[in-house]
């Protein structure tokens, strides 16, 4: 099980007009992080594949000085290890079988998030075309989620503070999360960014997002505390501005 490692030296700087300074230093050079923090900060961006979410996650993760979260890697790695052990993806059973038998590990490092299974890194292996096309019904094996959510639960509670984004990270993975967002785009553009991001024509890759959402949609959820964010028309630095000013307010109470 992955176990973030610790920031180290100071941080200081600007992202998105949001100024951020933290970093309270001990003497073995480790950052405090009732210093940095106060109360251990955890921010839940929930929202559908091509929605932003990742890099949005990983640029607010930055800014704040906390550690970020892919859970959807989780259960990319285990459908990696699935298909390259021959198990039916699409066999409840079978996936129920062998559910437990990879060692996952996610690194969060928002600057290079890592992902291993068994030791070997499958960081790029699991963005493969063949990996997503069987990840959603995976994914969608209850005792699948138990094992995975437990996983992802054990990453969020040994970090100081941290960005986790999924699909029911703020109704399920984290309720008690003090900053949950819901990060949307409309359809389309959802598509023109996963297609340049996977390579695929815009029309495969629509279809592709269609039948991923309508297969995902019961295990995803706005919470109904969430604040909503429309990036349809947003840049980057815009979604992440907007995730930063809601974590500062609630860092300063
Ligand atoms: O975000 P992604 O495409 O990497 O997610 C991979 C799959 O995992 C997708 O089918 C949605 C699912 N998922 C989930 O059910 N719950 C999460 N918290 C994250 C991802």
């Amino acid at each position: 099980m992955a176990v973030p490692g610790r920031r180290r030296g100071r941080r200081a700087g600007s992202i998105a007009g949001v100024n951020i300074s933290a970093g309270l230093e001990s003497e073995t050079g480790e950052v405090s992080d009732t210093a940095l923090h106060g109360a251990k900060l955890v921010i839940a961006v929930d929202g559908p594949s091509g929605a932003g979410k990742s890099s949005a996650s990983r640029g607010a993760a930055t800014a704040l000085g906390l550690r970020y979260l892919d859970t959807g890697a989780t259960y990319r790695a285990l459908t990696w290890w699935l298909l390259e052990h021959g198990v039916d993806t699409e066999d409840p059973e079978a996936v129920v079988a062998h559910a437990r038998e990879p060692r996952i590990e996610v690194g969060t490092d928002p600057a290079a998030p890592w992902t291993r299974v068994d030791g070997t890194d499958v960081t790029e292996a699991i963005r493969t075309r063949e990996v997503t096309g069987a990840v959603s019904a995976v994914a969608r094996v209850p005792q699948v989620r138990v094992h995975l959510i437990a996983l992802q639960r054990d990453i969020i509670a040994s970090s100081a503070g941290i960005v986790a984004e999924g699909r029911d990270i703020g109704t399920v993975v984290a309720p008690e999360a003090p900053v949950k967002v819901f990060l949307t785009a409309d359809g389309a553009a959802r598509a023109v960014r996963r297609a340049a991001q996977v390579n695929w024509s815009p029309d495969t890759t629509r279809a592709d997002q269609d039948r991923r959402d309508s297969m995902d949609a019961a295990n995803s959820g706005k919470a109904a505390n969430a604040i909503e964010i429309d990036s349809t028309a947003l840049s980057l630095d815009e979604v992440v501005a907007r995730i930063v000013g809601l974590a500062q307010r609630v860092r300063n109470g």
